[in-house]
């Protein structure tokens, strides 16, 4: 991939290690990185997912950022839509995570209040290692009940909906401090307003999709975070953007 920013190494061509190096959490504290990849015309999604969208270097990318995490966070919509079903790592993976002294599966957080994650989701019954269900008050018990019977560790933070800053470190606790959170936009907007979001992994796709699709976030209040740009690449006339929230 071509590096042109920063400046002072624009040019260069970053592979392998220096790919991942750049995508390494920062070590010895909490980091919280959301992944999103949009259209040039800022569309979130096509036909409803956001696979149509990406590109093999996106998928690369997006790739280290799981490989290199304690714990992949998602919202519930997401992990229903895009079937996802936890991490099942290939050799090269375990490779990876053997090297940065990470366990050999990531678990997949949830977060949802019990309306839009039924127990039978495949995140949690086709996952390798039990699914973390980051849920409230609110979660009828049952439901709670059922999600634990299908394999599930229920994490309860929060009364009407999901306390994100005790979630988070409730995550932290359990040793999960690289966070590669992969969306979706509800759920990066409440991270947002909730001050929790260290880097933004924003990939713009060469597609212009028009439509009806939303933006990378969505949160009923306005809460502008500046952003540092950390670095950028280019390939296959996608840009891969790293940007830092300054607080
Ligand atoms: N382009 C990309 O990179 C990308 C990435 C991810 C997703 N997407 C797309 O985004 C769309 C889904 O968007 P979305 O915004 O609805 O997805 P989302 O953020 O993944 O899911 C929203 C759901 O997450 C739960 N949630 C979020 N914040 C919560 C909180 N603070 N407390 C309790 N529950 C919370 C709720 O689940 P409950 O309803 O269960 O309570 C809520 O309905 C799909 O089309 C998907 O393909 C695109």
């Amino acid at each position: 991939m071509h590096l042109i920013w920063p400046p002072d190494h624009a040019g260069r061509v970053i592979e392998g290690a220096e790919l991942e190096d750049l995508y390494t959490y920062p070590a010895g504290r909490t980091w919280l990185a959301v992944n999103f990849v949009s259209s040039a015309d800022g569309a979130v999604e096509l036909g409803g997912q956001a696979r149509p969208l990406s590109t093999p270097p996106d998928r690369e990318v997006l790739q280290l950022g799981s490989d290199l995490a304690d714990v992949l966070l998602i919202g519930a919509t997401t992990a229903m839509v895009e079937g996802f079903h936890g991490v099942h790592p290939d050799r090269r993976t375990r490779e990876r995570r053997r090297r940065h002294g990470l366990a050999d599966v990531p678990p997949t957080a949830v977060v949802t209040t019990g309306h839009g994650l039924p127990a039978d989701a495949p995140v949690i019954t086709g996952a390798q290692v039990p699914t973390l269900v980051l849920t409230c008050e609110a979660a009828p018990v049952d439901v709670r009940r059922a999600w634990t019977a299908a394999g599930a560790e229920v994490i309860v933070a929060g009364e009407g909906s999901v306390d994100l800053t005790a979630a988070v470190a409730a995550l932290a606790g359990r040793g999960l401090r690289r966070i590669d959170c992969e969306g979706g936009p509800h759920l990066f907007g409440a991270l947002t307003e909730a001050g929790l979001v260290d880097e933004l992994r924003l990939t713009l796709s060469p597609v212009l999709a028009a439509g009806p699709a939303g933006r990378i976030a969505a949160s009923p209040l306005a809460t502008p975070v500046d952003l540092h740009l950390a670095s950028a690449l280019a390939e296959a006339d996608t840009l891969l953007l790293r940007y830092l929230a300054q607080r």
